[in-house]
């Protein structure tokens, strides 16, 4: 490489700067330097190796760089006026490492592993896509290594079913963004998706259910549509073998001892009770799992294992563990006889026996279990790595006990949970957890010291898919929530920066585009937020766009005819006193964001002044009381905006401003068991004029059914003052998720006409 030592300290700390400015490089380099000089991208270009890189290796590169450079021969002096030359030293350098070096005709790629050449040819075919525009790519030098050796995403492929196709597609994003993990989910309750020819009828009968769940968790509503789907071994090995190129792992999953039910359909006799089992047509977690007092249903999962380590060369192989109801071993003979004669404690204990036997099979041909972290429940088996899902406490644990982690806390790594303003997005599962917020995530708990943080091998993404039916789906989840993840395990910490990235980001989505990935774009999403207006009966609308900039909004009246609408750039929170829908987006040259919407609907209540006798649960009380007035109803995909929760009764009252003649009067309450909340015991309303003395005006216990139900009180009464006394429904009943546990109860809008 030439060098150019005159160049001024000033000029030069200029140019790194501008370096940083004109490559849009996701992740970011550890280092890199602008050169004198720019390669002329028109030209073609050689890729030469020597003997000792591989040559299906060499060929992938050329392929995937012509692909991004189609240069224009008549403009070169010679054929080969480019060369690139991939570089093997026989020295001691990390694993990936790779340097870049870039001069006028000739570029220098040099790493010690394979690994490290594709991934300083990753960080090519982004500079050759930069290069292409302005056709000259800067001269320039770079070395880089990852932070983390483990860079993962997940795709659960048993409660929807992806294309090996598609599969690869998600692959190639991973390749794209330097990640080396991907995390296969292969069986649930929903669909056993894997071929095992020993036991047939696990895809004959398990892959296939009668029916899925439509909707809202709350809604409890089925389609009755067979649906299904599994892989071949050959499809296996395809997938494999085409992640192998890319230098990514891939990461089987066969779940257990739980969410087992598509196992325990094909094979009834692998549960505690033999049946009847069916393929799971809903979500949720359920009480049917293996045996784990039947030695027969550990050999069969040793056979299943054993298919699964011929087609996986991974070292690691996930044995799930999470989510397993103890429920049924508590009644099963078998497992309460294996109890006895191990000397197990507690069901607890039975799983981790059950996890340290399956542990023992797969070490003895000479590889190792990752387990999500449930499995430290009853005693961690002695070399099993643990993936931390429940928050980061699990990774912590295992760390201190000098187990691996891969970290994947929901808070930050759910990629099934909403990235924008729900009111905005596609129904999902619950959640929010924006791009921004994933770029905020630092891998190693404050709790380890530096020698337990050497546990931590780095993090994932996981892509659950109760919610994500079509391809498209998972990209719009998946992307860019990746990209700021790939950057947190790759790039040194302190060279992150969250503008930056959003920068850079933004010069991705249309090459995102362009690869036709449906790229979400949520991060230039409008956020609508009511707050109390300047009088009692207005509501001040405030919009905000998290990356920042001016944006655009109408505010529509009813009928909300768009035609109607009148534009305006947003300067200051919009007050409104009557039912108004408001529309905001982000539009500037190369980029339109999604149309976010909200409509108001007033009532007598709306926006007056609220008094509650307790506070809600500061879990659920983002609002505050004004969440019970502000013209939003609800939704059924449930937001901690939307609704107030409390763990006990409280006493709502609201002062209409004047005398009024009420004829109804309502509150809504939401019933989502699941989720440990329910309805209340009982509601009562009353009247008042003094806002002292209450009249009761109605009664109501309970309401039947799932979802949001609205306690409504026909009422004929001149009031100023309203009041809705709510009674807690005090611990979960036996039979319900969290049964003991304080209920949750949640509330939402008051209505007064
Ligand atoms: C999980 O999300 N149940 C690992
Ligand atoms: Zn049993």
């Amino acid at each position: 490489m030439k060098r150019y030592p005159l160049i001024p300290t000033l000029l030069a700390i200029c140019l790194v700067n501008l370096a940083t400015a004109q490559t849009n490089l996701i992740p970011r380099p550890a280092a890199l330097s602008l050169t004198q000089g720019t390669m002329d991208l028109q030209c073609p270009l050689s890729v030469r190796a020597g003997s000792e890189v591989d040559p299906a290796l060499v060929e992938l590169i050329r392929a995937d760089l012509e692909l991004t450079l189609s240069p224009s021969l008549q403009e070169c002096m010679d054929p080969n006026e480019l060369s690139l030359d991939l570089i093997r030293p026989d020295t001691l350098l990390p694993p990936e490492w790779y340097s870049l070096t870039v001069t006028t005709k000739h570029i220098a790629l040099v790493a010690v592993d394979e690994a490290g050449l594709y991934r300083g040819s990753r960080t090519l075919a982004q500079l050759f896509e930069e290069g292409r525009t302005s056709t000259e790519l800067p001269c320039m030098s770079i070395t880089d290594s990852p932070r983390f050796p483990w860079r993962g995403m997940h795709l659960d492929a048993s409660r929807h079913f992806w294309t090996v196709e598609f599969t690869k597609k998600y692959i190639d994003l991973l390749a794209r963004y330097k990640m080396n993990s991907f995390h296969w989910h292969l069986t649930d309750d929903q669909g056993w998706r894997i071929e095992i020819k020993k036991h047939p009828k696990l895809t004959e009968v398990g892959a296939w259910r009668k029916g899925s769940q439509v909707g809202p968790y709350s809604r409890r509503e089925y389609d009755s549509t067979t649906y299904g789907g599994f892989y071949t071994q050959d499809q296996i090995k395809e997938v494999v073998a085409y992640a192998k190129a890319r230098y990514i792992n891939v990461v089987p999953e066969i779940e257990m001892p739980g969410h087992a039910l598509a196992a325990l359909a094909a094979y009834p006799e692998l549960g505690c009770t033999g049946g009847h089992y069916e393929v799971n047509k809903g979500w949720g977690v359920f009480e049917e799992v293996f045996c784990a007092g039947n030695d027969s249903t550990v050999h069969f999962l040793e056979d299943v294992l054993t298919e699964v380590m011929a087609l996986f060369p991974s070292e690691i192989i996930h044995i799930g563990g999470d989510e397993c109801p103890k429920e049924s071993w508590k009644k099963c003979p078998k497992c309460q006889a294996r109890m006895k004669a191990k000397g197990l404690k507690d069901e607890h204990e039975l799983q981790s026996d059950f996890i340290q036997r399956i542990e023992a099979f797969v070490n003895s041909k000479g590889r190792k279990i990752i387990g999500w972290d449930e499995i430290l429940e009853g005693g961690l088996a002695p070399n099993a790595a643990v993936m931390s899902w429940r928050g980061t406490e699990g990774g912590v644990a295992a760390a201190k006990q000098k187990h691996n982690v891969v970290m994947s806390p929901g808070s930050h790594c759910y990629f099934d949970h909403y990235q924008g303003d729900p009111a905005n997005e596609p129904l999902a599962i619950g959640g929010y957890t924006t791009v921004q917020k994933v770029y905020s995530y630092e891998p190693i708990p404050t709790e380890l010291n530096a020698e337990e943080a050497k546990y931590i091998l780095g993090a994932q993404g996981n892509v659950w898919t109760e919610y994500i039916l079509t391809p498209e789906h998972v990209e719009y989840m998946a992307v860019p929530r990746m990209l700021a993840l790939a950057e947190v395990l790759w790039t040194p910490k302190a060279k992150r920066n969250e503008a930056d990235f959003i920068h850079r980001l933004e010069n991705e989505f249309p090459k995102l585009e362009a690869m036709k990935v449906n790229a979400s774009k949520s991060l230039y999403q409008v956020s609508i937020r009511p707050k109390q207006g300047p009088k009692p009966g207005e509501i001040a609308v405030e919009m905000t766009l998290a990356s920042g900039g001016s944006f655009s909004m109408t505010e529509m009246a009813p009928p909300y005819d768009e035609s109607m609408a009148g534009l305006a750039v947003y300067s200051a929170p919009v007050i409104i006193n009557s039912d108004r829908e408001l529309h905001g987006w982000i539009q500037r040259e190369g980029l339109t964001g999604p149309i976010s919407k909200r409509r108001f609907l007033f009532n007598k209540a709306t926006a007056q002044k609220i008094t509650l006798s307790e506070p809600p649960n500061e879990r659920y009380a983002e609002g505050g009381a004004f969440t019970l007035v502000d013209g939003i109803t609800a939704g059924e995909k449930r937001v901690n905006t939307e609704w107030l929760g409390w763990r006990g009764s409280v006493t709502i009252t609201v002062d209409l401003g004047s005398e009024q003649d009420v004829r109804t009067a309502g509150i809504g309450a939401l019933n989502e068991t699941y989720s440990w909340i329910h309805m209340p015991d009982q509601v009562e309303f009353s009247t008042s004029n003094d806002g002292k003395t209450f009249a009761l005006q109605g009664s109501q216990k309970v309401k039947p059914g799932v979802g949001r139900r609205a306690f409504k009180f026909d009422v004929v009464a001149k009031t100023r003052y309203v009041r809705f006394t709510v009674k807690h429904p005090g611990k979960i009943p036996e039979g319900y998720p969290g049964a003991g546990n304080p209920a949750w109860m949640f509330l939402d809008e008051i209505e007064v006409r």
